[in-house]
């Protein structure tokens, strides 16, 4: 069925012609409809379904056809916000908003959106129908939360720099007073135990203070032209021997057209380095680990500016098959500290997004629960 829509646009029509300046605009409502990035959900006053558009399909993965006919209830949650909001509509005949809503995806998990509806009366002027816009939000929370995560390091980094002073010059006052009793003790073993301890705890502190300045003082990048894999198969070797003890395998995928990227070599093998050691220390029982490079597809991160000009960007891919990343802790894990293992630090995540980000590049997991993580990183290509 093809709406039209007739407008003239009378004199200000520049191309005019013999009409005498009148045009007729044609607007195909269906492609419009089924072109708008946001979804469109039509109901009539028994809330069965009348218009269901292509982006309605994609948020919920629920096709058209399959909802055609149906009622509202029957598709959502009969408390769902969408329903609520347009029966509502219905019965008031009034327009509803919420910005904060949440409708279930194709997967069953709760998608961010906005949702705004309208009544529209029919012939009689009574409310027959009523539409719902619905905006998904997802891609603007991780947007958002990128930019959190990036505050909450650099507040960190700041009060570490502050505190790393202070504790820094007591530590080493500690450490050589260690090292003078140990000389006093002599060889008895029972002390040198306990120095030994000491010694060892206080060097595990300054690390601690090494890392955290790292991840707040402004470092000064040297970014060079790069062989990707080349850094890559660096950061294998440096773990293999690692791997090979924990029956973890090192898989390569790599794209082998892939240009130079533009990157620091020594920050940048750093946040291989620990993406590798978080996967390895993932699989006790071992697994795959998988190196995957390519041309990034992800719409968010396709391209940086780099002030001299727009770069495209590569994914490199980390991925491995442990037990996952619990949901509760998704949204924490790259704050310094947050660390799940009896020896961590918490700082490896952290740092890896900090330097990735003095990239001007990007860093994205996404993790199954039993079934494995995959860390993404984006980085600009160096032309
Ligand atoms: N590939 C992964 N699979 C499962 N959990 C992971 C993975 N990578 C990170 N994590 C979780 O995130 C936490 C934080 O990781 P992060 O690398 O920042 O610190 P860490 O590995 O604990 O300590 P370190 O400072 O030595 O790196 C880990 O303790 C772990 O719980
Ligand atoms: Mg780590």
């Amino acid at each position: 069925m093809e709406h039209l829509f007739e407008r003239g646009l009378g004199p200000r029509n520049p191309g005019g012609g013999s009409e005498g300046g009148r045009a007729l605009l044609r607007i195909n409502y269906e492609s419009v409809l089924s072109g708008l990035p946001d979804a469109v959900v039509g109901v009539d006053e028994a809330l069965r379904i009348i218009l269901w558009n292509g982006a309605a399909e994609a948020l919920t993965g629920k096709s058209a056809r399959r909802v055609q006919g149906r009622t509202l209830k029957e598709i959502l949650a009969p408390d769902s916000s969408l329903v609520r909001h347009l029966s509502e509509t219905l019965r008031s005949g009034e327009s509803r908003s919420e910005a904060e809503a949440t409708i279930e995806g194709g997967d069953g998990r709760p998608i961010p959106v906005s949702i705004v509806t309208a009544p529209i009366a029919g012939r009689t002027g009574t409310v027959e129908t009523a539409v719902a816009v619905l905006r998904d939000l997802s891609r603007i929370r991780q947007l958002e939360a990128e930019v959190r995560r990036g505050e909450t390091l650099a507040a960190a980094g700041r009060m570490a720099v502050g505190l790393a002073h202070e504790i820094r010059n007591p530590l080493s006052a500690i450490r050589g007073a260690v090292q003078l009793l140990r000389k006093e003790l002599g060889d008895e073993a029972r002390w040198g135990e306990y120095t030994e301890v000491l010694m060892k705890e206080v060097d595990r502190v300054n690390r601690i203070i090494e890392l955290l300045l790292d991840l707040g003082r402004p470092v000064q990048l040297r970014p060079v032209p790069l062989n990707l894999h080349q850094l890559l198969e660096r950061v294998a070797l440096l773990s293999e021997e690692m791997a090979g003890s924990r029956g973890v395998r090192i898989v390569r995928r790599y794209d082998p057209s892939l240009p130079p990227i533009l990157a620091d070599e020594d920050r940048i093998v750093q946040v291989f380095h620990n993406l590798v050691r978080n996967a390895i220390d993932a699989m006790p029982r071992g697994g795959r680990l998988t190196l995957a490079t390519r041309l990034s597809l992800n719409p968010l991160f396709t391209k940086v500016d780099l002030g001299s000009g727009m770069r495209q960007l590569v994914e490199v891919q980390v991925s491995d098959e442990g037990e996952g990343i619990p949901e509760a802790l998704r949204a924490k894990i790259f704050d310094p500290f947050v660390s799940t293992k009896e020896r961590g630090l918490g700082l490896g995540l952290a740092l890896c997004h900090r330097i990735i980000e003095e990239h001007k590049g990007a860093i994205h997991i996404e993790s199954v629960p039993g079934k494995g993580t995959s860390v993404s990183c984006f980085l600009p290509i160096a032309r």
